[in-house]
């Protein structure tokens, strides 16, 4: 493993090397196997919840992953709903998370503040993601102990605003007093240590991880990643006003074509989103059908790899980007 090249908020609050996070992948991506290799490579990983809805193979999951970490804590992402009747499921899963003395969570979807007294009196470190600064704020208000901002090249939700990553960095950092996180678009080290330089103290990474050899998608599905140039990734569901930005195969096309009619009934939008197409997709690697998260940043990604290859290329590029920015400096 390598040593570290920096120490951050993020760094000193999560006790990692490295200030590189892997934000949740659904459904079920992000598992034991999974987050193990990234907290093994010196990072922090997120186990999702909600691929795990029987609570006990959720707790299986968080003890097979203690023991791929030999040990050492992680983290669990939650998707917050909003809606009333999912409240006692997500309640259900901190009780888990506290009995399993689960690290830290990747909070997302509405505010976590319903949770926050339970997750506080576990210990259990909170980082909220959010889609713009706005919110950031909030949830800097609300007690969280981490925010992570994706900008608009996120695989997944980038919220409706449409900032660049480039953008919210500057901005977030200047805005927010505690620990900073940003997302969207990061595959290599050049963006960390730029990223860390304009004030952040970490960054998440996604879609670049989905050639991780740990992932347990179809390998067909990952050759795909490394062949593409991050061109054929789109936003859709903007007519629903969920904006999700995928891999745009036949059903991003069969839903972009909803979008541009303006209609939002999502009985017509049903079934190309469904999620069983999703599964099926990353088990067979038949990419043609399901909504599949996927960010430019795939571009990044040019072999199947081990996570830790994965970090040890991060890392190099970091170095050397530092470097290459010492040799432009001016002496004073
Ligand atoms: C395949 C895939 C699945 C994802 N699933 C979730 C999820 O279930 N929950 C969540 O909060 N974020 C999810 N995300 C978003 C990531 O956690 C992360 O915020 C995002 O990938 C960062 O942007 P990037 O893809 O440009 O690296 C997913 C992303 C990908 C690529």
């Amino acid at each position: 493993m390598r040593s570290p090249l920096f120490k951050t908020r993020i760094t000193e609050m999560l006790g990692i090397r490295h200030p590189i996070l892997c934000g949740g992948m659904g459904p079920g991506l992000s598992d034991a196997t999974y987050v193990a290799a990234v907290v093994n490579a010196g990072g922090m990983g997120f186990i999702v919840a909600a691929g795990f809805p029987d609570p006990e193979e959720f707790r299986e999951q968080l003890r097979k992953c203690r023991q791929l970490t030999f040990g050492k804590r992680f983290g669990v992402n939650l998707y917050i709903s909003g809606q009333a009747k999912a409240a006692g499921r997500l309640q259900e899963q901190v009780k888990i998370l506290a009995e399993e003395d689960v690290l830290c969570v990747e909070t997302s979807g509405a505010s976590p503040e319903g949770i926050l007294p339970a997750l506080r009196d576990a210990g259990i470190k909170v980082l909220h993601k959010v889609p713009a600064v706005r919110y950031a704020r909030s949830a800097e208000r609300l007690g969280v102990d981490a925010v992570i901002v994706v900008g608009n090249d996120c695989g997944g939700h980038p919220g409706t605003y449409g900032i660049s990553s480039m953008v919210q960095a500057p901005h977030a950092s200047k805005e927010i007093s505690i620990p900073l996180v940003i997302g969207g678009g990061m595959g290599t080290g050049r963006q960390l240590a730029a990223t860390l330089m304009m004030g952040a103290d970490a960054v998440l990474m996604g879609s670049r991880m989905l050639v991780s050899e740990e992932l347990w998608i179809h390998r067909r599905y990952k050759d795909l990643l490394v062949e593409s140039d991050g061109t054929d990734s789109v936003v859709v569901k903007t007519g629903l006003r969920q904006h999700h930005r995928v891999l745009n195969n036949e059903s991003a096309k069969a839903v972009a074509a909803l979008d541009a009619t303006g209609t939002s009934d999502f009985e017509r939008y049903r079934p190309h989103v469904m999620g069983a197409l999703t599964t099926q997709a990353y088990l067979t690697g038949d990419s043609s059908l399901g909504m599949l998260d996927y960010g430019p940043s795939v571009v990044f990604a040019d072999a199947v790899q081990p996570v830790e290859a994965i970090f040890d290329e991060v890392l190099d590029d970091a170095r050397q980007a530092m470097l290459r920015f010492e040799g432009l400096c001016r002496q004073a």
